[in-house]
């Protein structure tokens, strides 16, 4: 296979990020990978404010772009292409990436690929495990939630997803429900540790239905009314009370995501994929509750599991630099009338 070096670029939430990525025969090199995060400045408000980030990602974008290519060690003819998140996310920030590309494209000449942030984390497990197509996605995080059968690079097919808050979104507003720290998904596991799951008991959304959507905004009210209940009868939160709040509420998402997750597969095996496998990403991956539960599944399945590294499951540009190479290789080319898309569905 022809060698191809990309350089991409993320701003669409509250990460401002860049990365080369390199690929020629075989697993594609992560030549560099920067990340500037936004956390400190939204940390007061409780939430990303699409204003700041907008303004942040413009002040970093091109710098973050210049030391990915520095410490990568290439500079512009070493590169085939830019690649750059074009959606779905804050419109300022990923204005601000666009334009960056754009004038790269036209002051330079190379050609510019617009991705689509899903399918960039949708494609991390060919960057970092060269998966075979088909395998089945569950991308999970503080702002997505969905089931998709990744048939190709340009080649999704969606089965189901949250049809209102993301689990990540439902940790936060959990952690900020009961005093614990930002972001929620770390505070409530390390506090649920100590909890009894059988203690409190929250619904199952969705379960009575036979899809693949998922909700998760009920179990936050849930969460608030266990929550005023106990504090109605005792005037107060113990450690344990916490705890036991927190353990109901993780057991709920990890029962949740594991029964969707097994009807996702009975869909997804009917493709009868020579090596059936699952990947997560997104941050909430990260919770080993969540984790265990799936692995559970896929055992039970006869299905293998994997997720790619925290890093990169995470919010990054390295996978916009490889979803890049992959529609590099398809003959995808963007002009500079590339829009940038606040709403794109796969
Ligand atoms: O993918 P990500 O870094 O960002 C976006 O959503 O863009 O995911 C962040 C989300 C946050 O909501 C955070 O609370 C959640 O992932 N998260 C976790 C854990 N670690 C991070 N949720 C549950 N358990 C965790 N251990
Ligand atoms: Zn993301």
């Amino acid at each position: 296979a022809q060698t191809i070096t990309i350089l991409g670029l993320e701003s669409s939430c509250d990460d401002t990020a860049a990365a080369v990525v390199r690929q020629g025969e075989g697993a594609a090199q992560i030549l560099s990978s920067i990340i500037y995060g936004q956390t400190e400045l939204h940390s007061a408000f409780g939430g990303v404010v699409p204003e700041l980030a907008a303004r942040a990602h413009a002040e970093k974008i091109d710098l973050c772009a210049a030391e990915a290519m520095q410490r990568a060690g290439v500079s512009f003819e070493d590169l085939d292409a830019v690649a750059v998140t074009a959606g779905p996310g804050l419109i300022g920030g990923v204005l601000s990436g666009v334009m960056c590309a754009k004038g790269i494209a036209a002051a330079t000449g190379l050609p510019l690929i617009g991705v689509n942030h899903l399918a960039g984390h949708a494609l991390t497990p060919r960057l970092t495990d060269a998966v075979a197509f088909p395998y089945l996605m569950l991308l999970v995080s503080g702002g997505h939630c969905q089931y998709l059968i990744v048939r190709g690079a340009e080649d999704f097919k969606r089965l189901g997803g949250t049809i209102d808050d993301a689990p990540g979104e439902a940790f936060d507003k959990t952690a900020r429900l009961l005093g614990l720290p930002q972001p929620g998904g770390p505070s409530v596991e390390a506090e649920a540790k100590a909890g009894d799951p059988a203690h409190i008991r929250f619904p199952r959304p969705l379960l009575d239905r036979d899809d693949c959507n998922l909700s998760f905004s009920g179990l936050k009210t849930a969460l608030m009314r266990a929550r005023d209940q106990i504090v109605a009868q005792k005037g107060g939160l113990t450690h344990a009370d916490r705890a036991n709040l927190c353990t109901g509420f993780q057991q709920a998402i990890v029962d949740v995501l594991a029964e969707k997750t097994r009807r996702a597969l009975r869909i997804y095996l009917q493709e009868t994929p020579a090596v059936p496998l699952l990947a997560v990403a997104g941050g909430v991956a990260a919770n080993t509750a969540i984790r265990a539960g799936l692995e559970t599944v896929c055992t039970e399945m006869g299905v293998t599991f994997t997720a790619p590294p925290l890093r990169l499951c995470t919010d990054n540009a390295a996978m916009i630099a490889y979803a890049g190479i992959e529609r590099f290789r398809l003959g995808a080319r963007d002009d500079l009338s590339l829009a940038a898309r606040p709403r794109w569905p796969l």
